[in-house]
């Protein structure tokens, strides 16, 4: 307890990436990077905690990140707790938390953007055209700033850690990534910042995507490999929930290449997205 105390009484909170690539730089390593878009809940914080197990320093950055929100109105309505945040990577032992404005991270003639090329266009990239650019532009800048040794993303976002793999990848970043799996309430559904925005009715109909995806695992454990009997079995349960307004997608693809099965033999990947109203929900297992 006491040991905490000092911990978080060490907290610095930088606002600016001069002031945060100093402390970096002057930060014993290794250093871990935890980055999120902040309204912090558990699953956030079991990848903080991890960073902490890991690394000598760890740093969380909070941001919400403009430029990889397709929809203005879901940019403005996404929850902010900046105080709230900060208590609680306080009460976790957290070194640095970068929280820059809008216009530290991007100032006026910013023009340069990281595209990672077709993995970007599937998934989630077909529904949300020009997502994963600002996420690859951002996750690039805040490496650049921080130079951690090393980065944490949950599993939840499936694709994104994909994406940030081939990145790292590509552009010789050097930073190895840790991929955490996804935490879940009781009743399956993954935690996001985004469920606080589901009325009582909707967040009671939610779990059924997380029990879409466990169908398409159980059956598969059965011995069903037909990528399209087990696409149409999740569409199923999912049609079947009235409160499921739209699917965007349900997919059983490759690990690495994101593309749809028609056999899954192997490691694969079952995710979908549903809309409930204006809240888009996203969820993935992997078939192993
Ligand atoms: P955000 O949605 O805030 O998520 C930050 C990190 O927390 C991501 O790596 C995400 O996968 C992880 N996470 C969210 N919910 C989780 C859960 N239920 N269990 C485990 N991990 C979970 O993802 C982003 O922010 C942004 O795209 C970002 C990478 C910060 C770039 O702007």
């Amino acid at each position: 307890m006491a040991q905490a105390q000092t911990i978080s009484d060490s907290m610095r909170v930088i606002s600016t990436n001069s002031e945060m690539s100093q402390a970096c730089r002057e930060a014993v390593k290794p250093i871990g990077l935890v980055p999120t878009m902040g309204a912090l809940h558990a699953g956030h914080l079991s990848l903080v905690d991890r960073a902490r197990a890991d690394n000598l320093t760890v740093a969380v950055s909070i941001f919400v990140n403009p430029t990889q929100f397709g929809d203005k109105a879901d940019l403005e309505h996404y929850p902010r707790d900046l105080e709230g945040d900060l208590e609680l990577l306080r009460r976790h032992g957290v070194d640095l938390v970068y929280a820059p404005t809008v216009d530290e991270v991007y100032p006026d003639g910013f023009d340069t953007w990281v595209d990672v090329g077709p993995l970007a266009e599937k998934l989630e990239g077909l529904h949300r055209p020009g997502h994963f650019r600002g996420v690859a532009t951002v996750v690039t800048k805040l490496f650049n700033v921080t130079q951690p040794n090393r980065a944490y993303f949950g599993q939840k976002d499936g694709q994104q850690t994909v994406v940030i793999q081939k990145l790292v990848r590509d552009l010789d970043m050097g930073v190895e990534l840790i991929v955490m799996p996804t935490i879940r309430e009781l009743d399956g559904l993954a935690l996001s910042s985004r469920n606080v925005q589901l009325s009582p009715e909707q967040r009671e109909a939610a779990p059924v995507l997380y029990r879409a995806l466990c169908q398409v695992h159980t059956l598969w454990m059965n011995g069903e490999h037909n990528g399209d009997t087990l696409r149409d079995a999740a569409r199923e349960l999912l049609r079947a929930e009235a409160r499921v307004d739209l699917i965007d997608y349900v997919s059983v693809a490759g690990m690495m290449t994101l593309s749809e099965l028609k056999r899954v033999d192997g490691r694969a990947m079952a995710s979908a997205a549903v809309r409930m109203g204006s809240i888009r929900l996203i969820d993935n297992i992997i078939l192993e």
